[in-house]
């Protein structure tokens, strides 16, 4: 969310070579280590914001189902979004913003510290989302030694959005009625409508809500903040809350005047009204370093809502470009959103192999019989934000692949990435998966032993195929349930290496339980 910060840092990240990194990481000076620390507290605080993936899928404490009211149910114009960019970064990122932005529908503006710089290779100045210039901001203070003032403007996009709105309102002689959610996020966010909506419907509009989610990364989580919702993965005020907010905000600008980051110093304020982080697993602020794909591969029960941080992780896709895989994701999104990312795991007893389904994304193949709490736990194919360290994350992670020499037995999977989406035929949709032939590292995983078996077991899989019926919206309002599958049949030879699976909701006392 810190605009003219992230761009250095970018460029500083890409030129410092990750052994000498590596060695000042090692280095117990105290300087080095000082030096380190507020390298790293820019790194990722410039992109607070996002929802830990929370894997224990735990009911959430503090929600508030939205009762019955005469008001008709929140739509995406009930919505205004704030998104924190800079001159300097926004011909860079707005394509994150295009990907999602629907122009004459989402209502909002990027704000920037600028106006930015247009060129012939750059997209046109009116290209979504529509960007306004931020107020002037110099006489707040700010004395975080390693942040950027940046963050005192961005932190000012909500109230800047609430008085834009409320003067359009005055203008026109009536009162303001139709917005109800202020939604925040970055140049970098990707926000998923359909599910944004979902989300927040469940909520009475009403009421004071402040909603999103915290890190991955505990070292983020106990350096800025638990209770905070990251400003990069994206995060909801409610108008009643924004408009309390917006009266003591400058004053806490003020206050927070040491607080690193912009989502900070807005939570520095929530807690002085005294309103609680309302955590929703669907907003990720992706606090991870090198691959997303085990993150991704076990989402929580819950819709996806939002991903940050895609220029600092690999492509969600192999073989892509960053833009492309998220294109892709976007197309089975499109067919069922609410289905997007979710999960289901079934065993065929006939072989004794597991599947593992993330429904528009991944299909993972086990030549073996592999329990639920074990298919449940995330793949770790990433690193902490913060520090590249293994640990520890907000959520259960288990290893890519046995390391050689332990006792972990367990085979690899074969990967089937998301290959096309077929047409909803009778409310089912049928989404295809192809075999991916490297492994979760890079291939550095896939040298074992146990993983040549895994793939001589499987070689004749070529493709997965799901059938899902579309999930309707409605299941979000319900107590969460990982949806059940079957393997109809497929991979023998004779059927082209096609393995056919049907994902559905569970019948009565059915559970992915061995034998
Ligand atoms: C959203 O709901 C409002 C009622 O609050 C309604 O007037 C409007 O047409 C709805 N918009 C869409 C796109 O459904
Ligand atoms: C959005 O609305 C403006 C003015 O009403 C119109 O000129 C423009 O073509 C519209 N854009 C799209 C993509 O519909
Ligand atoms: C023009 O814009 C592109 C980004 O769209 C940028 O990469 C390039 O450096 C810009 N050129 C100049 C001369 O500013
Ligand atoms: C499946 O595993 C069970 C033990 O868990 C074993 O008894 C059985 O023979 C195996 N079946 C096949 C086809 O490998």
């Amino acid at each position: 969310m810190k605009d003219t910060l992230r761009d250095p840092l970018k460029g500083w990240r890409t030129s410092f070579p990750a052994a000498l990194r590596s060695s000042i990481i090692k280095l117990k000076l105290p300087l080095a280590f000082c030096a380190l620390v507020s390298i790293s507290l820019l790194l990722y605080s410039a992109f607070p914001t996002r929802p830990a993936p929370n894997f224990h899928n735990k009911p959430n404490p503090v929600s508030r189902l939205h009762v019955a009211t005469a008001a008709p149910p929140t739509n995406l114009s009930h919505i205004v979004f704030g998104i924190a960019g800079s001159a300097s970064s926004w011909n860079l990122r707005r394509h994150y913003s295009a990907l999602w932005w629907r122009p004459n529908v989402t209502r909002g503006h990027a704000w920037l510290d600028a106006e930015p710089p247009l060129n012939e290779s750059s997209p046109s100045a009116s290209s979504p989302p529509p960007h306004r210039v931020s107020a002037d901001t110099s006489r707040f203070k700010y004395t975080s030694t390693y942040g950027s003032r940046s963050a005192v403007r961005i932190a000012r996009i909500i109230k800047e959005s609430f008085e834009l709105l409320e003067a359009a309102a005055e203008e026109e002689k009536k009162k303001q009625d139709d917005v109800r959610w202020f939604v925040m996020g970055d140049d970098d966010t990707v926000f998923f409508l359909e599910n944004l909506v979902t989300v927040l419907a469940k909520y009475d509009h009403e009421q004071m809500y402040y909603v999103g989610a915290n890190s991955e990364s505990v070292e983020q989580d106990v350096i800025h903040s638990y209770d905070m919702a990251y400003g990069g993965g994206g995060f909801a005020v409610s108008y009643p809350l924004a408009r309390e907010l917006v009266r003591v905000l400058d004053g806490c600008i003020d206050r927070y005047a040491s607080f690193y980051g912009s989502d900070q110093k807005v939570q520095g304020c929530m807690t002085e009204i005294g309103i609680p982080l309302t955590k929703e697993l669907g907003f990720h602020q992706m606090d991870i370093r090198g691959n997303p794909y085990g993150l991704l591969a076990a989402h929580p029960v819950a819709p996806l809502v939002s991903l940050h941080h895609l220029d600092y992780l690999r492509p969600i896709f192999p073989d892509t470009t960053r833009i492309q895989a998220l294109q892709k994701l976007m197309e089975s999104y499109a067919r069922d959103p609410s289905r997007a990312l979710q999960r289901s795991f079934c065993h065929d007893l006939r072989r004794n192999w597991t599947v593992s389904v993330s429904w528009g994304y991944t299909v993972q193949l086990y030549p073996s019989l592999v329990t639920a709490k074990r298919l449940d736990a995330t793949i770790q194919t990433f690193k902490t934000w913060r520090t590249w360290k293994e640990s520890p994350f907000t959520f259960n992670t288990r290893p890519a692949a046995a390391k050689s020499g332990s006792n972990a037995r367990e085979v690899p999977p074969v990967l089937y990435f998301l290959d096309s989406v077929g047409e909803n035929v009778g409310g089912e949709s049928l989404t295809t998966y192809r075999r991916h032939v490297a492994g979760l590292d890079e291939g550095k995983v896939r040298n074992t032993g146990e993983q040549q078996a895994g793939d001589r077991v499987l070689a004749g899989v070529r493709a997965v195929h799901v059938a899902a019926a579309t999930m309707d919206p409605k299941t979000w309002t319900m107590a969460p349930r990982r949806q059940c599958c079957e393997v109809i049949d497929g991979g023998d030879g004779a059927d082209g290496g096609v393995v056919r699976v049907k994902v559905r909701g569970c019948n009565p006392f059915e559970s992915a339980t061995l034998p």
